[in-house]
C-alpha cells in the first residue's frame, strides 16, 4: 500500500506546474512604505491563487544593499553599509509578516550565496566577451544609479526623470555589457512575444526606445566600494543593477549547481511574473533578457509593470505631508483591517497603464460599497436567515429528487462560468478582474434574495421547500465566491468558511468550488464580516 501511495504522490508532484513569481528587490537606503507593500501584495495574492490552483509555486522578494546611495547614507548615519543594510533589510522584512505577504524566500544581496554567483555569471560574460574592459563617457543620474547617453541625457533635459536633480558628466573606465550585440534578438523577442511586457501600452514605450538603437553598458564602477568586486580586477565593483537583477536567477542557485538552493529551487526557472514600477521597466525588458540570452537561459515569461500611486491626487512626497509610510499604512489597518487594506490597494491600484489616487475618502467608500454592503452583508443576511429559518442547519437544495430550479437563476452555470473567469484573469495577472468575479457572484446573490424574497416565505407552510432551496443556493454560491476571494482576503474568507462549517481550498479549488459540495445537515452561525466604519 505505501509504495503506491509514493508513486501516487510522486505522479500528482509531476504533473503540478511550477509558477515563478518576483517582486524588485527594495533599496534599503529608503525605508517601506506604499509601493513596495503595493507590488508586494499583487505578487502575494497571484501566489496565493496560484498554489489554490495546484500550482507549485515559488515567490521571492527581498533587498537591493549595494551601491553609492548606501554607503552615502550609512556615512551620513555613522554606520557601517553592512549596518545600515542589516537593519534596513530587517524592516522590509518584517513587512511580510505585518501584512501576511507568502513570499516563499527573502534575498538579500548581500548574501554570500548570491555574491558568488554574481562573480560566476560575469566571470561567465567575460569569457564569452559580452564584457569587456571600455571607457565611459556620458551621463550619471546619481539617485537612480542610472547611466545615459548624450542623446537620452539631452532627451531628459540633463535631469533625473525620478528625482529632478542634475545629471552628472561621468568618465571612466568602466567594463561593459555588449547590449549593441543583442539588438535584433530583443527585437525578435518583442516581434514574437507581444506579451512579454504589460501593459501594452508599456510594451510599445520600449519598443519605441528599442528602435533608437542600442549602446552597450557599463557595468562597473570605480569611484566607491559598497559592492560586489568584479572578478579578477578589485579595483572595480559590479555596477548595483545588474548585481541586482541577478537575483532572480542566484536566489534559485542557477549560478551553483552545488548549492542547496539549486537543488530545491532551479526548477522555477523561467519566472512567470517579474512585477515591477514602470520607472524601472528598461533594466527589466531590455538589459535584463540581453543579459539572460548571453548566458543562454531562457526568459521570463511576462515582465508586468505597473504604474504609480499618487495621494490625494497628488504625487506622494514627504514635504506636502501626503507621502503613505508605513505609519500612515498602519493607521488604515488599525481602522479598517489588513483584508480591507490589501482589497483597497489590489482593486483601485494602478496595475494598468494609469497612475491611482489614494486617497482617504476613496478608501472609505470602497470599503463601505465594496465590503461592508456587498461581502458583508450578503454573507450576514444568508447566514442569518439560516440561523432564524432553520436554527443554523443547512437546508437541502432538492425537493425529493428533483432540484430546485428558482427564477432565471442558474447558479451551478453562473458558478462554473465565474470560477472559469477567475482562473483566466489570475492566470494572466489581471487581479482586479479576477477579484471581481467573486463579487458579482454575491451581487447576484444580493439580487436574487431581493427577487424571490424568502423572508416572505418563511411565513408560508406551503413554501418550506422553495425557501430551503433558495437559501441552499444562496450559502452555496457565497460559499464558491468567498474561495474566489480568498487569495485577497484570506482572514476574513476563512472566518466566513468556519461559520459555515467548510474548509478553504488548499490545493484544489477548482474541484473544491464545484457546485453542490456543501452538505445539507451542516451547522452554520451568523456571520459579522467587515463593521461599518
Ligand atoms: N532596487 C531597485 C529594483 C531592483 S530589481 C532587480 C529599486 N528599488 S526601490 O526600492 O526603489 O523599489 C522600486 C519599486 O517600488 C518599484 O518598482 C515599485 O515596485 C515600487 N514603487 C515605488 N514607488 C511607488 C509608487 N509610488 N507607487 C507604486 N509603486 C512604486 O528600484
Amino acid at each position: 500500500m505505501v509504495p503506491y501511495l509514493h508513486i501516487l504522490l510522486t505522479l500528482c508532484n509531476m504533473s503540478k506546474q511550477t509558477r515563478y513569481v518576483t517582486t524588485p528587490i527594495y533599496y534599503v537606503n529608503d525605508r517601506p512604505h506604499i509601493g513596495h507593500v503595493y507590488t508586494t501584495t499583487l505578487c502575494d495574492v497571484y501566489a496565493r491563487a496560484m498554489r489554490d490552483l495546484g500550482h507549485d509555486v515559488f515567490f521571492l522578494t527581498g533587498t537591493d544593499e549595494h551601491g553609492v546611495k548606501v554607503e552615502q547614507s550609512a556615512i551620513d548615519k555613522g554606520m557601517s553599509p553592512q549596518e545600515l543594510a542589516d537593519q534596513n533589510s530587517a524592516e522590509f522584512k518584517s513587512i511580510m509578516g505585518m501584512f501576511d505577504l507568502t513570499n516563499d524566500a527573502f534575498i538579500r544581496t548581500t548574501d554570500l550565496e548570491h555574491t558568488r554567483q554574481v562573480q560566476v555569471f560575469v566571470t561567465k560574460l567575460l569569457e564569452r566577451g559580452d564584457v569587456y574592459l571600455g571607457t565611459f563617457e556620458g551621463w550619471y543620474d546619481e539617485g537612480q544609479e542610472e547611466y545615459h547617453t548624450e542623446t537620452s541625457a539631452r532627451d531628459l533635459e540633463y535631469k533625473s526623470p525620478i528625482s529632478g536633480k542634475p545629471l552628472v558628466r561621468a568618465t571612466e573606465k568602466n567594463y561593459y555589457f555588449k547590449l549593441s550585440a543583442y539588438q535584433e534578438r530583443l527585437e525578435q523577442l518583442f516581434k514574437t512575444n507581444p506579451d512579454f511586457v504589460q501593459p501594452s501600452s508599456r510594451r510599445n514605450e520600449v519598443l519605441g526606445r528599442l528602435r533608437e538603437g542600442l549602446q552597450d553598458v557599463p557595468i562597473s564602477r570605480t569611484n566607491f566600494s559598497w559592492g560586489i568586486p568584479m572578478p579578477g580586477d578589485e579595483e572595480h565593483v559590479i555596477y548595483v543593477w545588474i548585481d541586482a537583477l541577478f537575483n532572480y536567477i542566484t536566489a534559485l542557485g542557477l549560478g551553483d549547481p552545488t548549492s542547496d538552493w539549486y537543488k530545491e529551487r532551479s526548477n522555477y526557472w523561467p519566472a512567470s511574473y517579474h512585477v515591477i514600477g514602470k520607472e524601472i521597466l528598461w533594466f527589466h525588458s531590455v538589459i535584463w533578457p540581453a543579459v539572460l540570452m548571453a548566458l543562454e537561459y531562457p526568459l521570463p515569461s511576462c515582465v508586468y509593470a505597473h504604474s504609480f500611486w499618487i495621494s490625494e491626487g497628488r504625487k506622494m512626497s514627504k514635504s506636502l505631508g501626503n507621502f503613505i509610510d508605513l505609519e500612515t499604512i498602519e493607521t488604515y489597518v488599525a481602522e479598517y483591517g489588513m483584508d480591507a487594506w490589501r482589497y483597497y490597494l489590489t482593486t483601485q491600484g494602478p496595475l494598468g497603464a494609469t497612475d491611482a489616487d489614494f486617497a482617504n475618502e476613496k478608501f472609505k467608500e470602497i470599503y463601505n460599497a465594496h465590503l461592508v454592503n456587498t461581502v458583508g452583508n450578503s454573507t450576514s443576511r444568508v447566514t442569518a436567515m439560516i440561523v432564524k429559518y432553520y436554527d443554523g442547519v443547512v437546508p437541502t437544495e432538492s425537493d425529493g429528487d428533483t432540484r430546485l430550479e428558482i427564477a432565471e437563476f442558474d447558479w451551478p452555470a453562473k458558478c462554473k462560468e465565474a470560477v472559469t473567469q477567475w482562473e483566466t484573469a489570475m492566470e494572466s495577472f489581471s487581479i482586479a478582474k479576477a477579484i471581481e468575479q467573486g463579487m458579482q457572484l454575491i451581487r447576484d446573490v444580493d439580487l436574487f434574495i431581493n427577487d424571490t424574497a424568502p423572508f416572505k416565505l418563511a411565513k408560508d407552510d406551503t413554501k418550506q421547500a422553495e425557501l430551503g432551496a433558495i437559501l441552499y443556493q444562496c450559502l452555496e454560491t457565497l460559499r464558491i465566491a468567498t474561495l474566489l476571494l480568498s487569495p485577497v482576503l484570506p482572514m476574513k474568507m476563512k472566518e466566513f468558511h468556519v461559520a459555515i462549517g467548510t474548509s478553504l481550498c488548499s490545493e484544489n479549488l477548482i474541484e473544491v468550488a464545484d457546485w453542490g459540495l456543501l452538505k445539507p445537515g451542516t451547522t452554520v452561525t451568523k456571520v459579522a464580516l467587515f463593521p461599518r466604519v
